[in-house]
C-alpha cells in the first residue's frame, strides 16, 4: 500500500484488481451507466477515446472473471488524477473501490507521480468517506459544479493525496 493510503476498519477481503485494456471498454461503459445517471454516464466511445490519450490508464475490479468496477486515471508530469471511478451497485461495500484507488495510487507512484487529485460532489457521501479513509484531503472547491436537475447545483471538492516523504 502506498504511504499515506491508510485504511480504517477494512471489514472485507480486498477485491481482485488488474490493469485494464481497450478490451474492457464495453464493460466499463456498462458499469459507468449503472453507477451514474443518464446525463453523466460515459459512452464506450468516449471511454475508448480517453484510453487512447497519453498517460491515461485503467484499473479493473473483477469477480469470477467479470468486471465489477473500474478506476480511470491520468498521469502527467509528477501528478495524477482520478478521472472517474465506478462500482456496479450489486457489488458495492465489498472493498472494490478501495482496492481500485490503492492500485491506482500504486501505479501513479510507479511513474513518479507523488500527488493525486480528484473531484467529488459535496453530496457524494460514499465517495467522500472512501477518499478520506485513504488519506485524500480537501485542496479546493468549485462552486455549483454539478447540476442536480430541479434542485440547486452542488459544489465540487478538489481532493489531493500526497505520498509521504521517505
Ligand atoms: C463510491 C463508490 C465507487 C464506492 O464503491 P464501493 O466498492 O462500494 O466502495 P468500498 O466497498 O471500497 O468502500 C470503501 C469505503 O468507502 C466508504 N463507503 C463506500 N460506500 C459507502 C456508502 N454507501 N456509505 C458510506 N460510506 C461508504 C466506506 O468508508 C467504505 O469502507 P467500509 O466499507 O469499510 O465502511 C460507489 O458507491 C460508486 O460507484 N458510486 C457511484 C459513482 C461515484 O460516485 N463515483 C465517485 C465519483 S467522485
Amino acid at each position: 500500500m502506498p504511504d499515506g493510503a491508510h485504511t480504517q476498519g477494512t471489514a472485507h477481503q480486498a477485491a481482485s484488481v488488474r490493469p485494464g485494456t481497450k478490451e474492457d471498454v464495453a464493460a466499463m461503459a456498462r458499469i459507468h451507466a449503472s453507477a451514474f445517471d443518464d446525463r453523466s454516464a460515459w459512452s464506450a466511445a468516449s471511454i475508448l477515446h480517453l484510453l487512447e490519450t497519453p498517460g491515461v490508464y485503467v484499473l479493473i475490479a473483477e469477480e469470477n472473471g467479470e468486471p465489477t468496477g473500474f478506476a480511470l486515471m491520468r498521469a502527467a508530469a509528477n501528478e495524477a488524477e482520478v478521472l472517474t471511478i465506478a462500482v456496479d451497485p450489486a457489488h458495492r461495500r465489498q472493498g472494490s473501490a478501495r482496492a481500485l484507488v490503492i492500485a491506482g495510487l500504486t501505479a501513479a507512484l510507479a511513474v513518479e507521480c507523488d500527488t493525486v487529485f480528484l473531484e467529488v460532489a459535496t453530496d457524494n457521501d460514499a465517495a467522500r468517506r472512501l477518499y478520506q479513509s485513504l488519506g485524500f484531503a480537501e485542496a479546493g472547491r468549485r462552486a455549483a459544479y454539478y447540476a442536480r436537475g430541479d434542485s440547486p447545483s452542488v459544489d465540487a471538492l478538489i481532493l489531493r493525496w500526497m505520498a509521504e516523504s521517505p
